[in-house]
Protein backbone atom coordinates (compact mmCIF):
# COMPACT_ATOMS: atom_id res chain seq x y z
CA UNK A 1 0.00 0.00 0.00
CA UNK A 2 1.45 3.72 -1.10
CA UNK A 3 2.13 5.84 1.83
CA UNK A 4 0.50 9.44 1.95
CA UNK A 5 2.58 11.81 4.07
CA UNK A 6 3.69 15.71 4.12
CA UNK A 7 6.16 16.93 2.50
CA UNK A 8 7.57 20.36 1.69
CA UNK A 9 7.05 21.18 -2.38
CA UNK A 10 8.21 24.18 -4.48
CA UNK A 11 5.80 24.20 -7.56
CA UNK A 12 7.27 26.50 -9.45
CA UNK A 13 10.17 29.03 -9.76
CA UNK A 14 11.02 30.40 -6.12
CA UNK A 15 6.95 30.27 -5.43
CA UNK A 16 6.83 30.01 -1.56
CA UNK A 17 7.36 25.90 -0.53
CA UNK A 18 3.94 24.49 0.81
CA UNK A 19 3.52 21.67 2.88
CA UNK A 20 1.77 18.88 0.08
CA UNK A 21 0.18 15.71 0.70
CA UNK A 22 3.01 13.44 -1.32
CA UNK A 23 1.81 9.51 -2.00
CA UNK A 24 5.14 7.40 -1.89
CA UNK A 25 5.50 3.71 -3.26
CA UNK A 26 5.92 1.02 -2.03
CA UNK A 27 9.65 -0.06 -2.61
CA UNK A 28 10.43 -1.47 -5.87
CA UNK A 29 13.51 -3.91 -6.41
CA UNK A 30 16.74 -2.30 -5.54
CA UNK A 31 14.94 0.68 -3.30
CA UNK A 32 14.05 1.12 0.67
CA UNK A 33 11.16 3.52 2.19
CA UNK A 34 13.00 5.67 4.97
CA UNK A 35 11.10 7.15 7.54
CA UNK A 36 13.32 10.83 7.59
CA UNK A 37 14.83 11.90 11.74
CA UNK A 38 16.70 15.13 10.49
CA UNK A 39 16.95 16.71 7.39
CA UNK A 40 19.15 19.80 6.98
CA UNK A 41 18.36 22.98 4.91
CA UNK A 42 21.10 23.60 2.62
CA UNK A 43 22.03 26.50 -0.09
CA UNK A 44 21.35 23.82 -2.66
CA UNK A 45 17.91 23.45 -1.68
CA UNK A 46 17.49 27.02 -2.24
CA UNK A 47 19.11 26.93 -5.41
CA UNK A 48 16.36 24.79 -6.14
CA UNK A 49 13.91 26.91 -5.39
CA UNK A 50 14.95 29.92 -7.50
CA UNK A 51 15.08 27.79 -10.49
CA UNK A 52 19.17 27.48 -10.95
CA UNK A 53 19.72 23.65 -11.05
CA UNK A 54 17.21 22.78 -13.16
CA UNK A 55 13.46 23.58 -14.48
CA UNK A 56 11.91 19.88 -13.67
CA UNK A 57 9.37 21.26 -10.75
CA UNK A 58 7.57 20.46 -8.92
CA UNK A 59 10.70 19.72 -6.55
CA UNK A 60 10.46 17.55 -3.20
CA UNK A 61 13.31 19.73 -1.13
CA UNK A 62 15.50 18.17 1.43
CA UNK A 63 18.52 16.17 0.57
CA UNK A 64 20.78 16.14 3.90
CA UNK A 65 18.90 13.82 5.83
CA UNK A 66 19.18 10.91 8.76
CA UNK A 67 16.48 8.46 8.49
CA UNK A 68 15.03 4.95 9.46
CA UNK A 69 14.67 2.14 6.90
CA UNK A 70 10.73 1.71 7.10
CA UNK A 71 10.42 -1.01 4.33
CA UNK A 72 12.69 -2.29 1.39
CA UNK A 73 11.88 -3.68 -1.77
CA UNK A 74 13.66 -6.76 -3.73
CA UNK A 75 16.88 -7.81 -3.96
CA UNK A 76 17.95 -5.04 -0.84
CA UNK A 77 21.15 -6.52 0.81
CA UNK A 78 22.75 -3.09 1.50
CA UNK A 79 20.32 -2.61 4.37
CA UNK A 80 17.59 -3.69 6.52
CA UNK A 81 14.19 -2.62 8.21
CA UNK A 82 14.82 -0.53 11.25
CA UNK A 83 18.61 0.27 10.28
CA UNK A 84 19.43 3.89 10.89
CA UNK A 85 21.47 5.47 7.99
CA UNK A 86 22.24 8.49 6.41
CA UNK A 87 20.93 9.08 2.95
CA UNK A 88 23.47 10.19 0.53
CA UNK A 89 23.37 11.30 -3.33
CA UNK A 90 26.43 9.03 -4.09
CA UNK A 91 25.32 5.73 -4.68
CA UNK A 92 28.03 4.32 -6.75
CA UNK A 93 26.82 1.88 -10.00
CA UNK A 94 30.28 -0.20 -10.17
CA UNK A 95 30.19 -0.12 -14.30
CA UNK A 96 30.56 3.44 -15.24
CA UNK A 97 33.49 4.55 -16.95
CA UNK A 98 34.69 6.46 -13.93
CA UNK A 99 33.26 3.17 -11.88
CA UNK A 100 35.59 1.20 -14.34
CA UNK A 101 38.22 3.50 -13.89
CA UNK A 102 38.52 3.06 -9.71
CA UNK A 103 37.27 6.45 -9.58
CA UNK A 104 33.93 5.65 -8.04
CA UNK A 105 33.72 8.58 -7.06
CA UNK A 106 32.91 10.48 -10.03
CA UNK A 107 30.60 7.80 -10.98
CA UNK A 108 28.54 9.22 -13.37
CA UNK A 109 25.74 7.03 -13.07
CA UNK A 110 24.86 6.85 -9.56
CA UNK A 111 21.42 4.97 -8.54
CA UNK A 112 18.05 7.18 -7.35
CA UNK A 113 14.77 5.50 -6.79
CA UNK A 114 13.58 4.57 -10.27
CA UNK A 115 9.77 4.64 -9.01
CA UNK A 116 8.42 8.24 -8.61
CA UNK A 117 6.54 9.61 -5.53
CA UNK A 118 3.99 11.73 -6.74
CA UNK A 119 1.51 14.54 -5.34
CA UNK A 120 -2.05 13.91 -4.55
CA UNK A 121 -3.07 14.40 -8.53
CA UNK A 122 -0.53 12.40 -10.14
CA UNK A 123 1.99 14.75 -10.55
CA UNK A 124 5.73 13.30 -10.56
CA UNK A 125 7.63 15.01 -8.27
CA UNK A 126 11.92 16.05 -8.74
CA UNK A 127 13.38 15.09 -5.54
CA UNK A 128 15.94 17.15 -4.62
CA UNK A 129 19.34 15.41 -5.41
CA UNK A 130 17.63 12.44 -6.22
CA UNK A 131 16.73 12.45 -2.56
CA UNK A 132 13.76 14.71 -1.08
CA UNK A 133 14.09 14.39 2.89
CA UNK A 134 11.74 17.38 4.14
CA UNK A 135 8.87 14.85 4.44
CA UNK A 136 7.90 12.10 6.84
CA UNK A 137 8.61 8.86 4.63
CA UNK A 138 10.94 8.74 1.13
CA UNK A 139 11.76 6.59 -1.45
CA UNK A 140 15.22 5.90 -2.35
CA UNK A 141 17.76 3.44 -4.00
CA UNK A 142 18.93 1.24 -1.49
CA UNK A 143 22.63 2.37 -2.19
CA UNK A 144 21.52 6.00 -0.92
CA UNK A 145 21.46 4.69 2.49
CA UNK A 146 24.67 4.52 4.75
CA UNK A 147 24.19 2.57 7.83
CA UNK A 148 25.51 4.26 11.25
CA UNK A 149 25.26 3.80 14.86
CA UNK A 150 22.16 4.82 16.91
CA UNK A 151 24.16 6.74 19.90
CA UNK A 152 25.59 9.68 17.75
CA UNK A 153 23.09 12.84 17.67
CA UNK A 154 21.03 12.68 14.15
CA UNK A 155 20.35 16.21 13.51
CA UNK A 156 24.55 16.79 13.38
CA UNK A 157 25.71 13.59 11.55
CA UNK A 158 22.99 13.78 9.23
CA UNK A 159 24.66 17.04 7.89
CA UNK A 160 27.60 14.41 6.47
CA UNK A 161 24.34 13.63 4.38
CA UNK A 162 25.56 16.91 2.28
CA UNK A 163 27.47 20.32 3.06
CA UNK A 164 29.38 19.12 5.62
CA UNK A 165 30.42 16.29 3.37
CA UNK A 166 30.96 18.57 0.64
CA UNK A 167 33.02 21.15 2.54
CA UNK A 168 35.24 18.69 4.72
CA UNK A 169 36.33 16.65 1.13
CA UNK A 170 36.96 20.00 -0.86
CA UNK A 171 39.57 20.24 1.33
CA UNK A 172 40.89 16.67 2.27
CA UNK A 173 39.80 14.47 -0.79
CA UNK A 174 39.75 17.38 -3.71
CA UNK A 175 41.97 19.72 -2.56
CA UNK A 176 44.21 17.12 -0.74
CA UNK A 177 45.41 19.56 2.10
CA UNK A 178 48.77 18.25 3.93
CA UNK A 179 50.09 19.13 6.83
CA UNK A 180 51.31 22.50 7.27
CA UNK A 181 49.69 23.96 4.42
CA UNK A 182 48.09 26.83 4.22
CA UNK A 183 44.47 27.44 3.24
CA UNK A 184 42.00 30.25 2.45
CA UNK A 185 38.32 29.34 2.44
CA UNK A 186 35.87 31.99 0.68
CA UNK A 187 32.30 32.29 2.21
CA UNK A 188 32.22 30.50 5.40
CA UNK A 189 28.47 29.02 5.47
CA UNK A 190 27.87 25.06 6.31
CA UNK A 191 30.46 23.98 3.12
CA UNK A 192 32.82 26.64 3.63
CA UNK A 193 32.88 26.39 7.27
CA UNK A 194 33.35 22.67 6.88
CA UNK A 195 36.05 22.75 4.52
CA UNK A 196 37.58 25.02 7.68
CA UNK A 197 37.09 21.95 10.03
CA UNK A 198 38.27 19.52 7.08
CA UNK A 199 41.41 21.96 6.58
CA UNK A 200 42.52 21.55 10.10
CA UNK A 201 41.64 18.05 10.10
CA UNK A 202 44.25 17.55 7.44
CA UNK A 203 46.85 19.56 9.92
CA UNK A 204 46.93 22.69 7.77
CA UNK A 205 48.38 25.36 10.14
CA UNK A 206 47.53 28.72 8.59
CA UNK A 207 43.88 28.72 7.63
CA UNK A 208 42.03 31.58 6.37
CA UNK A 209 38.39 32.51 6.88
CA UNK A 210 36.58 34.60 4.39
CA UNK A 211 33.55 35.96 4.34
CA UNK A 212 31.20 39.46 4.17
CA UNK A 213 29.54 38.44 7.29
CA UNK A 214 31.38 39.29 11.11
CA UNK A 215 29.10 36.96 12.81
CA UNK A 216 30.46 34.23 10.36
CA UNK A 217 34.15 34.71 10.76
CA UNK A 218 33.36 34.69 14.43
CA UNK A 219 31.73 31.55 14.07
CA UNK A 220 34.54 30.12 11.73
CA UNK A 221 37.24 30.44 14.13
CA UNK A 222 35.43 27.95 16.47
CA UNK A 223 36.28 24.94 13.74
CA UNK A 224 39.86 26.14 13.33
CA UNK A 225 39.89 29.16 11.12
CA UNK A 226 43.61 31.16 12.26
CA UNK A 227 42.79 34.08 10.94
CA UNK A 228 39.65 36.07 9.34
CA UNK A 229 38.97 38.94 6.58
CA UNK A 230 35.85 40.65 5.97
CA UNK A 231 36.05 41.05 2.10
CA UNK A 232 33.53 43.87 2.53
CA UNK A 233 36.31 45.89 3.75
CA UNK A 234 38.94 44.73 2.77
CA UNK A 235 40.56 43.17 -0.26
CA UNK A 236 40.75 39.18 0.09
CA UNK A 237 43.77 38.84 -2.55
CA UNK A 238 45.77 41.45 -0.63
CA UNK A 239 44.63 40.21 3.00
CA UNK A 240 45.23 36.45 1.89
CA UNK A 241 48.36 37.52 0.13
CA UNK A 242 49.56 39.50 3.80
CA UNK A 243 48.59 36.45 5.76
CA UNK A 244 51.24 34.09 3.61
CA UNK A 245 54.32 35.73 3.65
CA UNK A 246 52.98 37.89 0.35
CA UNK A 247 52.65 34.32 -1.59
CA UNK A 248 49.27 33.28 -1.39
CA UNK A 249 47.68 30.10 -0.12
CA UNK A 250 48.67 26.95 -0.85
CA UNK A 251 45.23 25.88 -1.48
CA UNK A 252 42.07 28.21 -1.93
CA UNK A 253 38.61 26.88 -1.62
CA UNK A 254 35.37 29.25 -3.18
CA UNK A 255 32.43 27.95 -1.39
CA UNK A 256 30.32 30.73 -2.12
CA UNK A 257 30.60 29.85 -6.23
CA UNK A 258 30.64 33.27 -7.55
CA UNK A 259 32.67 34.85 -10.99
CA UNK A 260 34.08 37.38 -8.74
CA UNK A 261 34.66 34.96 -5.62
CA UNK A 262 36.17 32.30 -7.67
CA UNK A 263 38.43 35.27 -9.31
CA UNK A 264 39.68 36.28 -5.58
CA UNK A 265 40.45 32.80 -5.24
CA UNK A 266 42.39 31.72 -8.53
CA UNK A 267 44.67 35.26 -7.15
CA UNK A 268 44.86 34.71 -3.63
CA UNK A 269 46.79 31.15 -4.24
CA UNK A 270 50.64 30.96 -4.25
CA UNK A 271 51.98 29.40 -7.45
CA UNK A 272 51.50 25.93 -8.33
CA UNK A 273 48.57 26.07 -6.11
CA UNK A 274 45.11 24.56 -5.63
CA UNK A 275 41.89 26.34 -6.20
CA UNK A 276 38.68 24.44 -5.50
CA UNK A 277 35.06 25.62 -6.59
CA UNK A 278 32.84 23.85 -4.03
CA UNK A 279 29.72 26.42 -4.36
CA UNK A 280 27.50 26.02 -7.21
CA UNK A 281 27.10 28.39 -9.21
CA UNK A 282 23.75 29.77 -11.53
CA UNK A 283 23.29 29.23 -15.37
CA UNK A 284 23.71 32.89 -16.21
CA UNK A 285 27.46 33.31 -14.45
CA UNK A 286 30.03 33.79 -16.45
CA UNK A 287 34.00 33.47 -15.75
CA UNK A 288 37.00 36.06 -17.16
CA UNK A 289 40.50 35.74 -16.62
CA UNK A 290 43.67 36.35 -18.78
CA UNK A 291 44.61 33.05 -20.24
CA UNK A 292 48.26 33.90 -19.57
CA UNK A 293 47.84 34.19 -15.71
CA UNK A 294 45.77 30.62 -16.16
CA UNK A 295 49.02 29.44 -17.78
CA UNK A 296 51.66 31.31 -15.52
CA UNK A 297 50.32 30.66 -12.26
CA UNK A 298 50.24 27.16 -12.89
CA UNK A 299 48.74 24.34 -10.46
CA UNK A 300 45.04 23.05 -10.65
CA UNK A 301 42.01 24.68 -11.18
CA UNK A 302 39.43 21.72 -9.57
CA UNK A 303 35.89 21.79 -8.80
CA UNK A 304 34.52 19.67 -6.26
CA UNK A 305 31.41 17.36 -6.77
CA UNK A 306 29.73 16.33 -2.80
CA UNK A 307 33.56 16.45 -1.96
CA UNK A 308 34.80 13.86 -4.30
CA UNK A 309 33.41 11.84 -1.26
CA UNK A 310 32.51 7.74 -0.77
CA UNK A 311 29.67 7.76 1.68
CA UNK A 312 30.83 3.99 2.39
CA UNK A 313 34.47 5.17 3.09
CA UNK A 314 33.88 8.90 4.65
CA UNK A 315 31.01 8.89 6.50
CA UNK A 316 31.98 6.34 8.83
CA UNK A 317 35.73 8.22 9.42
CA UNK A 318 34.25 11.22 10.02
CA UNK A 319 31.51 9.93 12.41
CA UNK A 320 34.75 8.63 14.42
CA UNK A 321 36.76 12.23 13.83
CA UNK A 322 33.35 13.42 15.61
CA UNK A 323 33.15 10.85 18.56
CA UNK A 324 37.03 11.21 19.11
CA UNK A 325 36.03 14.66 19.71
CA UNK A 326 38.33 15.93 16.98
CA UNK A 327 35.06 17.21 14.63
CA UNK A 328 31.98 19.42 15.89
CA UNK A 329 29.43 18.02 14.05
CA UNK A 330 26.94 19.50 16.89
CA UNK A 331 28.80 22.89 16.27
CA UNK A 332 26.70 22.93 12.81
CA UNK A 333 23.58 22.99 14.22
CA UNK A 334 22.31 26.11 14.86
CA UNK A 335 18.35 25.51 15.33
CA UNK A 336 16.36 22.68 15.42
CA UNK A 337 12.60 23.59 13.08
CA UNK A 338 9.88 21.82 11.98
CA UNK A 339 8.72 21.13 8.58
CA UNK A 340 6.66 24.06 8.27
CA UNK A 341 9.83 26.32 9.33
CA UNK A 342 11.66 25.66 5.64
CA UNK A 343 10.72 28.78 3.45
CA UNK A 344 11.47 31.30 7.40
CA UNK A 345 14.77 29.15 7.11
CA UNK A 346 15.94 29.98 3.59
CA UNK A 347 15.10 33.90 4.96
CA UNK A 348 17.26 33.05 7.57
CA UNK A 349 20.49 31.90 5.24
CA UNK A 350 21.00 35.78 4.49
CA UNK A 351 21.20 37.16 8.34
CA UNK A 352 24.30 35.47 9.33
CA UNK A 353 23.58 33.64 12.52
CA UNK A 354 22.70 30.74 10.79
CA UNK A 355 25.30 27.33 10.02
CA UNK A 356 22.23 25.22 9.42
CA UNK A 357 18.63 24.76 10.28
CA UNK A 358 17.74 21.49 10.83
CA UNK A 359 14.60 20.17 10.15
CA UNK A 360 13.34 17.32 12.77
CA UNK A 361 10.28 15.19 12.26
N1 LIG B 1 29.76 20.99 -4.47
C1 LIG B 1 28.88 20.37 -3.73
O1 LIG B 1 28.79 19.15 -3.76
C2 LIG B 1 27.99 21.17 -2.82
C3 LIG B 1 27.27 20.54 -1.79
C4 LIG B 1 26.47 21.35 -0.97
C5 LIG B 1 26.38 22.70 -1.19
N2 LIG B 1 27.07 23.25 -2.22
C6 LIG B 1 27.03 24.70 -2.52
O2 LIG B 1 27.93 25.36 -1.65
C7 LIG B 1 27.52 26.73 -1.54
C8 LIG B 1 27.47 27.12 -0.08
O3 LIG B 1 26.42 26.38 0.56
P1 LIG B 1 26.06 26.65 2.09
O4 LIG B 1 24.97 25.69 2.41
O5 LIG B 1 27.30 26.71 2.90
O6 LIG B 1 25.45 28.12 1.96
P2 LIG B 1 25.21 29.22 3.11
O7 LIG B 1 24.14 30.09 2.58
O8 LIG B 1 25.06 28.54 4.42
O9 LIG B 1 26.60 30.02 3.16
C9 LIG B 1 27.06 30.90 2.18
C10 LIG B 1 28.08 31.82 2.86
O10 LIG B 1 28.73 32.61 1.85
C11 LIG B 1 28.84 33.93 2.32
N3 LIG B 1 28.95 34.79 1.14
C12 LIG B 1 27.97 35.15 0.26
N4 LIG B 1 28.48 35.94 -0.71
C13 LIG B 1 29.81 36.08 -0.45
C14 LIG B 1 30.87 36.78 -1.07
N5 LIG B 1 30.67 37.49 -2.19
N6 LIG B 1 32.11 36.71 -0.51
C15 LIG B 1 32.33 35.99 0.62
N7 LIG B 1 31.35 35.30 1.26
C16 LIG B 1 30.11 35.35 0.73
C17 LIG B 1 27.60 34.15 3.14
O11 LIG B 1 27.75 35.22 4.04
C18 LIG B 1 27.48 32.80 3.85
O12 LIG B 1 28.22 32.77 5.05
C19 LIG B 1 26.19 26.82 -2.27
O13 LIG B 1 26.43 27.30 -3.58
C20 LIG B 1 25.71 25.39 -2.31
O14 LIG B 1 24.83 25.15 -3.38
C21 LIG B 1 27.87 22.53 -3.02
ZN1 LIG C 1 29.62 4.45 -11.84
ZN1 LIG D 1 23.27 20.09 -0.13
Amino acid sequence: MPYRVQGVVVREQNAPVSIETVIVPDPGPGEAVVDILTSGVCHTDLHYKLGGISDEFPFLLGHEATGRVAAVGEGVTEVAVGDRVILNWRAVCGQCRACAKGQPQYCFNTHNAQQKMTLEDGTELSPALGIGAFIEKTLVAAGQCTKIDEESDAAAVGLLGCGVMAGIGAAINTGGVQRGESVAVIGCGGVGTAAIAGAQLAGATTIIAVDIDDAKLEQAKRFGATHTVNSRSEDPVEAIRALTDGFGADVVIDAVGRPETYTQAFYARDLAGRVVLVGVPTPEMQLQLPLLDVFGRGGSLQSSWYGDCLPSRDFSMLIDQYRLGRLDLEGFVTERIGLGDVEAAFDRMHDGTVLRSVVVL
